[in-house]
């Protein structure tokens, strides 16, 4: 079997342009335009290049975006006191604090400041808390992307054994929720996991979280599963790969995510309409 492509290039635009739709129907309408503050601490390279094109994305999309860069030895205090001008601010309906964080700030309390409304990553405990209860507001978005992602592929969810490699706060943890929360038969693994070739090969919906190129070897995929690799690797070389094996997957899966192009595209789309989705619930007093 030879996977098809899980195109999420071209469905991110897809959906980008029905943002946009949207965003010009409000401005039709003489509304306010949604407007996202984006933070970034410190000149993490591969984090400089993340919000540069959410902030790109933003603006393509007629969306304001509020540029906060900040010093790497920003103090947690300072930091704290611009999350609270951002929550006070009506004007200001998403703010995103693009993570990893310099060592010396908590992140923790920086994503309990943010105000749950505006928390358009989905990460403050309110919102997660929504997605575990299965009610879920703003839900983070490289899970939501995935779940959009499966959700065009016209395969039912519920019942399937979904496996999720990686357990992080940002997203095997809040997808291993969105899988739950339709149906999957959920498997977590992560750095302690004894048996993950096991655990992988009985996968029917195979999520990759873990953040180390080419961990999953493609001789474990099961045969005929939906493999979604959330990896963005940069190797030595410039290239970008994903955690699995590409090829050998593809030759076992019936749907694959190709690295670049796969998960990445969604989740900035994801970030926009949550940008939306928080303007038009506070708008509504939800
Ligand atoms: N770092 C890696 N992914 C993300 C994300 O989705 N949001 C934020 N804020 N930081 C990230």
């Amino acid at each position: 079997m030879t996977a098809q492509l899980i195109d999420g290039k071209t469905m991110a635009a897809r959906l980008l342009e029905e943002l946009k739709r949207r965003i010009q129907r409000r401005i039709e309408k003489g509304a306010r335009v949604p407007c996202l503050a984006v933070v970034l601490v410190g000149t993490d390279p591969a984090s400089t290049i993340y919000v540069r094109k959410k902030r790109e994305t933003c603006e393509s999309l007629g969306m304001r975006s509020l540029a906060h860069n900040l010093p790497a030895d920003t103090a947690q205090d300072a930091l704290l006191a611009l999350i609270d001008t951002l929550n006070a601010d009506p004007g200001v309906d998403g703010i995103l604090v693009q993570l990893p964080l310099p060592e010396h700030l908590d992140s923790t309390q920086v994503i309990e400041r943010i105000d749950p409304a505006k928390d358009v990553d989905g990460f403050h405990p309110y919102n997660i808390g929504r997605l575990a209860q299965r009610i879920p507001t703003l839900r983070p978005c490289t899970p939501k992307g995935v779940m959009t992602m499966l959700g065009t592929l016209g395969v039912e969810l519920k019942g399937r054994h979904a496996v999720v490699v990686g357990a992080s706060n940002i997203v095997g943890r809040p997808m291993a929720l969105e899988l739950l929360l339709a149906g999957c038969t959920v498997t977590v693994c992560h750095r302690f996991t004894r048996n993950l070739a096991d655990l992988v090969g009985d996968a029917e919906i195979l999520v990759a979280a873990a953040g180390k190129p080419g961990l999953i070897k493609g001789e474990w995929i099961r045969q005929g599963a939906i493999v979604v690799d959330v990896g963005i690797n940069r190797m030595e070389s410039g290239k970008i790969c994903g955690d699995v094996e590409f090829e050998p997957a593809r030759d076992r899966a019936s749907w694959i995510t190709p690295v670049p192009g796969g998960v990445g595209p969604m989740t900035v789309a994801m970030l926009m309409e949550n940008t939306l989705d928080a303007l038009e619930r506070r708008e509504h007093g939800a």
